[in-house]
């Protein structure tokens, strides 16, 4: 009997000092079951990841000075009031949409722009009606349908007062495609034939 005691405590002596030496050294983590759950990968929200390369809007090109291919040039105006006012001289480096890319236009025209300006562009969208956001420009006054389109260009892609910064959500292609967009409304207003594109694109 003594000796089965002596023989139990010399277990539990022994698998004491398994269980403590196991814990003491920092540097050995010993296994692990199911890593992938006790070390998670971390992604931080909104940083550039291999998703976002696949969306035609991406931005962020990966050396500093290149283009994707087929884009666009930057916009070599900068945010300020100097930047706006040479924006006149910059032309539509696209060429007149066809009715398919004009029909594109008008979908983001409607997605984007409409809740301020209206479908019609007469500053009737829910946004500016409803007070949320002031001083919306009605952009069938004389004053905007004059606006060269290089000034537009420039306001959509940096903002102005209430109006943000679209570069984030069109893609220098798209800018100039709801600009054409734009125009050929202002022209269809003046000449008292205009008809909104529906916002589904199913017309
Ligand atoms: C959140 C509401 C809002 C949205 C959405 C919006 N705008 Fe505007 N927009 C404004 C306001 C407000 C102004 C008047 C800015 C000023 O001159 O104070 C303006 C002005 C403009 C002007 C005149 C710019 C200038 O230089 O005077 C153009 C052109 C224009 N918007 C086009 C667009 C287009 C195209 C879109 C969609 C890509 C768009 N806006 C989306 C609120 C909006």
């Amino acid at each position: 009997m003594k000796k089965i005691r002596i023989l139990l405590s010399f277990v539990v002596i022994i698998a004491l000092a398994t269980m403590m030496n196991s814990c003491g050294n920092k540097r050995e983590p010993g296994r692990t079951y199911m890593p992938d759950m006790a070390y998670s990968r971390a992604y931080e929200a909104y940083a550039p990841n291999n998703l976002a390369k696949e969306n035609i809007n991406y931005v962020d090109y990966p050396v500093e000075g290149t283009i994707r291919r087929g884009d666009l040039f930057p916009y070599p105006l900068p945010n300020d009031s100097a930047g706006y006012a040479m924006s006149a001289q910059i032309k539509d480096p696209l060429p007149p949409l066809d009715s398919t890319e004009m029909k594109e236009a008008g979908r983001l025209f409607n997605i984007n722009c409409a809740i301020c300006h209206g479908p019609n562009m007469d500053a009737q969208g829910p946004l500016a009606t409803g007070g949320k956001i002031p001083a919306v420009a009605n952009l069938t006054l004389t004053q905007y349908v004059n606006m060269p389109v290089g000034t537009m260009f420039h306001s959509v892609t940096y903002g102005k007062n209430n109006m943000g910064s679209y570069a984030s959500q069109l893609s220098r292609r798209q800018r100039w495609m709801v600009i054409q967009y734009v125009k050929q409304h202002q022209l269809a207003v003046a000449a008292g034939k205009a008809s909104a594109t529906d916002s589904t694109g199913t017309k």
